[in-house]
């Protein structure tokens, strides 16, 4: 029996297991058994017909599939030292492409089939439920279809299933519940339906169960009480409706319970943090729970993260969050917790002052009343605030705060995101902000500050957004924050009682998206530096008293979308620029003394786009607009800008953007700052060109309606900021 093959073989690999094997063919197989897979033929079949269904390898890993080798040496595959049958099927993050063959269900030893991380397509085959000693089944992060074979349930000795991130669809089989040693399931982003069937409870050894990502819709089945393992839930983002079952919390070994973004509703049983003492996560965020939010969960101390945000939980906040000294992320936001004749509903915040490692706090939108803080309270000789110093971020929006801003808000070094819009702060922004040089986001609008802003924010020189709107803030802009050059979102100074003129340096805000500086008392003319903020898509000088005509250089930004200077003392002729080259798409120059000519071409040509109301001299333009006929003067109308030649106006999709930077690959990233990476990309494969692609980095998540909203809507769409094919675009939201 001794080919050469074999002993090509036999010197390749133990001599003496290939005589055992040779022997034991030659003792029990009358089979005419080719030595070059000198073992079982029905695995050595089952593993041609796998490879025969890739039908791509980019890694070539399949080469060592061949006669050279006994295939327990093929790469990937291991087998049992004695009987040489293949127990562990394992080749993740291979790039491989095609389908799963069936015949992997004849590999009748397969302990361990892992196969996570490639394009696999097509549907996981029934026959997998012939793998009656399988343990561990990795097909996560693939392209797999079709539904969760209810064969599976074949699978007895199953202990871990990862099925996340496919296509799957159907729901969770019943039959699963047969798999009485299954510890942990993962189904997490497919589209399987049908909710949770309520037999999974028998499956008595589970450790974690996540599907997280599903519309599996249903509830939480009250059998899943009998999880007495259970350390880790997630089911996040799965339409689950109705209460949690109180079993749930008879589960004393959770750690970790997460299912935000649901429609959860009723109480939370006062007990929580006494009956599940283990927590480390509780994330019920975006739901409808109402009621109280226990204060047992003071008992939590084990907490890292707690997320109760965008509820309907009220009454008094009273947890005390002393034994919590891991806790990081605290989001209680958008719940109601004022209690009606309370003057102090922050006396909680007391109780964080040991907790030192606290990052984020979260508490806008929560109808606090109180001063800021009460506890945080008596500040100038305060130490609580002392202790909060690694936080990073702390949104306090939209409550009832009155009082002054504490100076000691400076200490919070740590600050990248500070939220106080939305209260009824007074007095003077404290110079102290200056001190907070990390901050990115400062959100103080809609309050009652009064007084100059600090020149000290231009110490702040990682801001990208800062909004000052609608307070009670006077005297002139200080250059210190125009030359901010970080500020790349938003500036919004609007509705205050600023004076003076836009200082010229405002040509250093080349990033910048959007400015507003409407309804103050700003004055002198319209600076023709703005033209320099190449970056601009909103521009807003309604209601000042800029004289003087529009500059020519504001014909250099191309990206504006929103460009209103209503309700000014402006004058001279309208600009003939704003012509198809510009995308605005709203201009408003209502409410000056414009004179001669309204053009008729680009945004003029809209008659729902532009407003020119309220200037008396105008004449001509559409003829909707019913204005006196222009007097015949060499017509000059709509003559086409000099320079429309071979400048090309991008539009371009976000698609297209993800092609030509072959999608954002590191190997076309040709610079990266804190907010924005640029990327070098070809649009056209006609034309060679590189074009540069800006992508901000926008922090989604606590983001701040009104103002970020608008910003952010704003954003969304892909412009060509300037002649250089410069394009930003959003979407691409980090
Ligand atoms: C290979 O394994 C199959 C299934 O376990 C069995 O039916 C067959 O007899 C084995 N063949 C050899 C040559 O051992
Ligand atoms: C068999 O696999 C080995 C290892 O990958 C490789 O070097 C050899 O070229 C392969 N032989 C054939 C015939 O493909
Ligand atoms: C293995 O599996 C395939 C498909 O499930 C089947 O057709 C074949 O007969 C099985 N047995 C052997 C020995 O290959
Ligand atoms: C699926 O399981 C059923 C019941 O055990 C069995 O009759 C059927 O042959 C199995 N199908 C496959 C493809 O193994
Ligand atoms: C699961 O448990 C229920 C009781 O909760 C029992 O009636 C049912 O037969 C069990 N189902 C299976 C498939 O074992
Ligand atoms: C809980 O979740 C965190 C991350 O969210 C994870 O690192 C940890 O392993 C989980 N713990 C358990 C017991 O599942
Ligand atoms: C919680 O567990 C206890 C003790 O095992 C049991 O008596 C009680 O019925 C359980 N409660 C729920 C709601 O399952
Ligand atoms: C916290 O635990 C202690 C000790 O078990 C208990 O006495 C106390 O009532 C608990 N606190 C709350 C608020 O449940
Ligand atoms: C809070 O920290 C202080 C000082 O480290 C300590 O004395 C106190 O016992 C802590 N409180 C709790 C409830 O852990
Ligand atoms: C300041 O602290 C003292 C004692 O802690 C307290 O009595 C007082 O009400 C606090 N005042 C304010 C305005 O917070
Ligand atoms: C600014 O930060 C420094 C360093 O932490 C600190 O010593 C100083 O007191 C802070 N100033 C203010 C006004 O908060
Ligand atoms: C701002 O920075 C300057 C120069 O580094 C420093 O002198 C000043 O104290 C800082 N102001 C604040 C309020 O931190």
């Amino acid at each position: 029996m001794n080919s050469p093959q074999a002993m090509i073989f036999s010197s390749s690999s133990s001599l003496i297991s290939f005589l055992f094997y040779g022997l034991a063919i030659t003792c029990l197989s009358s089979a005419a058994v080719s030595a070059s897979y000198g073992g079982n033929e029905t695995d050595y079949h089952a593993l041609l017909s796998f490879k025969s269904m890739i039908t791509h390898d980019p890694y070539k890993v399949l080469t060592s599939w061949n006669h050279s080798f006994h295939f327990c040496d093929w790469s990937g595959i291991s087998c049992g030292k004695q009987h040489k049958r293949v127990t562990v099927l394992r080749l993740d993050s291979q790039g491989l492409e095609g389908s799963l063959s069936p015949h992997v269900g004849n590999l009748s030893f397969l302990r361990a089939l892992g196969l996570w991380n490639n394009n696999f397509q097509g549907t996981i085959p029934h026959e997998l439920g012939r793998l009656s000693r399988i343990r561990i089944l990795y097909l996560d992060t693939n392209k797999f279809s079709g539904v969760i074979p209810t064969n599976l349930s074949g699978c007895s000795n199953l202990e871990e299933i990862y099925l996340n991130l496919n296509n799957l669809a159907g729901s969770i089989p019943k039959e699963m519940s047969l798999l009485w040693k299954l510890a942990h399931l993962v189904i997490e982003d497919n589209k399987l339906t049908g909710g949770i069937p309520p037999f999974m409870g028998n499956i008595t050894s589970m450790e974690s169960f996540s599907a997280a990502g599903n519309p599996l819709s249903g509830s939480i089945p009250d059998t899943l009480g009998l999880w007495k393992s259970l350390r880790e839930f997630d089911s996040g983002e799965c339409n689950l409706y109705g209460n949690i079952p109180p079993s749930i919390f008879n589960l004393s070994l959770l750690v970790n319970f997460s299912v935000p973004v649901n429609h959860l509703a009723g109480n939370l049983p006062s007990e929580i943090g006494n009956q599940l003492p283990n927590l480390e996560l509780l994330q019920l965020w975006g739901n409808k729970l109402t009621g109280v939010l226990p204060p047992s969960l003071s008992n939590c101390s084990k907490l890292l993260t707690l997320e109760m945000g965008d509820n309907n939980f009220r009454r008094k906040l009273t947890i005390d969050f002393s034994k919590l000294r891991d806790i990081t992320d605290i989001h209680i936001d958008s719940n109601n917790f004022h209690v009606r004749d309370e003057a102090d509903d922050m006396r909680f915040i007391g109780s964080l002052k040991n907790c030192t490692i606290i990052r984020t706090l979260e508490l806008s939108y929560c109808s606090f009343v109180g001063v800021l803080p009460i506890s945080i309270g008596n500040l100038s000789d305060q130490l609580t605030f002392l202790n909060l110093v690694g936080l990073t971020a702390l949104y306090l929006g939209l409550n009832r705060f009155n009082g002054k801003i504490p100076t000691t808000i400076g200490k919070l070094q740590n600050l990248q995101i500070l939220g106080l819009d939305g209260n009824q702060f007074s007095g003077p922004i404290p110079d102290a902000i200056g001190n907070l040089s990390l901050l990115t986001k400062l959100y103080l609008y809609s309050n009652k500050l009064e007084g100059h802003i600090p020149s000290s924010i231009g110490n702040c020189t990682k801001l990208t957004v800062f909004s000052l709107a609608d307070n009670r803030l006077s005297g002139k802009i200080p250059k210190q924050i125009i030359q901010l050059p970080s500020l790349s979102i938003g500036l919004d100074l609007s509705q205050n009682s600023l004076s003076g003129s836009i200082p010229s340096d405002i040509k250093d805000l080349k990033m910048l998206n959007i400015l507003d500086l409407s309804y103050n008392n700003l004055s002198g003319t319209v600076t023709s530096s703005l033209g320099e903020c190449v970056s601009l898509t909103m521009l807003n000088l309604r209601g000042n008293q800029f004289q003087g005509i529009i500059p020519s250089s504001i014909s250099s930004l191309r990206g504006l979308e929103v460009l209103d200077m209503s309700q000014n003392n402006l004058s001279g002729k309208i600009p003939q620029f704003f012509d198809k080259r510009f995308s605005l798409e709203f201009l408003n120059l209502s409410f000056n003394d414009f004179e001669g000519e309204v053009p008729v071409v680009g945004v003029f040509a809209n008659a729902s786009a532009f407003s020119v109301l309220g200037n008396n001299r105008l004449c001509g333009g559409l003829v909707t607009l019913e204005l006196p006929k222009c007097k015949e003067k060499g017509k000059t109308h709509s003559q086409p800008s000099q320079s429309v030649g071979n400048e090309r106006f991008l539009k371009v999709s976000y698609n297209e953007l993800l092609k030509a930077t072959d999608g954002f690959s590191a190997e076309n990233l040709i610079g990266e700052g804190g907010f924005s990476s640029v990327y070098k990309g070809i649009l056209d494969a006609n034309d060679d060109r590189f074009v540069a692609i800006k992508v901000l980095h926008l922090l989604n998540r606590g983001a701040h309606k009104s103002f970020v909203a608008e910003c952010e809507h704003a954003n969304i769409r892909h412009r060509n900021v300037e002649d250089n094919n410069f394009i930003s675009s959003t979407d691409f939201l980090q």
